[in-house]
């Protein structure tokens, strides 16, 4: 399969990626040394998710995060990228409204942050939101699936698309892609579901507790790096600690000090 290794990675790049079958890798960031570090990793795409709402403002969910909250993120993370696809996340209460809502929420983001995409949450039911902003010049992923901002509708965090609602999820999935969305996330969706998806749609879908099929994989960073206490939820694969040693690193800090080890002479002026 032809490696394909853009400088810079646009929302067009996504689609030529899927033609070619390169499987493309995306994470959250919030802010600028993540930016940095995940952007020289050769990450593809990283998306100011409205998951700041928990990982870093300390929220019990991603519902009350604002557009003001989320702008400072998105300028820390496009200020620190050179090659990777900065998308963010349109809040929960920005474009549900409508299509007016939307675009000046919309508007707003794109100007404040310097991020090249958007993306909001729902299929059918933000097709118009989505054809808004398209319209209008911005780039859109879509969000189908488990749908984090609609938690407490859909009866907390399940897998959808089983059963009944399977039809209504490649409904969505084709209603975002007519609508102009350039990507969609599946989150939380039956591994065959996804594939079927996939073959289905023209644009790249990026999958999140998807299975493999998928065009894209995206985890949020906090999880890919084992940030959180407890075990991580099944469809996430940590690739580092972290928590376990900051707290290890904290640890030997704290007692350098007690111990008059740090500052050592080399640490003086
Ligand atoms: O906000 C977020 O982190 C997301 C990912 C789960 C895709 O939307």
């Amino acid at each position: 399969m032809e490696e394909l290794s853009p400088k810079i990675v646009r929302s067009s790049t996504l689609t030529e990626f899927k033609a070619a079958g390169r499987k493309f890798s995306c994470l959250t960031s919030y802010d600028a040394l993540t930016a940095g570090a995940f952007d020289e990793a050769g990450i593809d795409v990283l998306l100011v998710g409205d998951s700041a709402a928990d990982n870093v403002l300390g929220y019990s969910s991603t519902l009350p995060i604002t557009v003001e909250e989320m702008i400072p993120f998105g300028r820390a993370v496009a200020g620190a990228v050179k090659r990777a696809l900065v998308v963010v996340d349109l809040p929960f209460g920005s474009y549900e409204t409508g299509a007016e809502a939307a675009l000046a929420n919309g508007i707003r983001v794109m100007k404040s942050t310097g991020a090249s995409a958007l993306k909001l949450e729902g299929g059918e039911r933000s097709s118009t939101a989505i054809a808004g902003l398209v319209t209008a010049g911005i780039p859109v992923m879509g969000h189908i699936g488990f749908t984090p901002q609609s938690v407490h509708a859909l009866g907390g965090f399940k897998v959808q698309g089983r059963g009944d609602t399977r039809e209504q999820l490649i409904e969505d999935a084709l209603a975002v892609q007519a609508a102009g969305a350039f990507a969609v996330v599946l989150e939380l969706v039956p591994a065959d579901l996804a594939r079927e998806v996939t073959e289905l749609l023209t644009i790249p879908t990026i999958g999140i507790g998807a299975g493999a099929g998928t065009d894209g994989q995206i985890l949020v960073w906090t999880d890919f790096a084992g940030l959180h206490a407890g075990k991580p939820r099944k469809f996430v694969k940590q690739y580092l600690e972290l928590r376990s040693s900051l707290v290890s690193a904290a640890r030997s800090y704290r007692a350098d000090i007690a111990e008059g080890a740090f500052p050592g002479k080399e640490n003086e002026f």
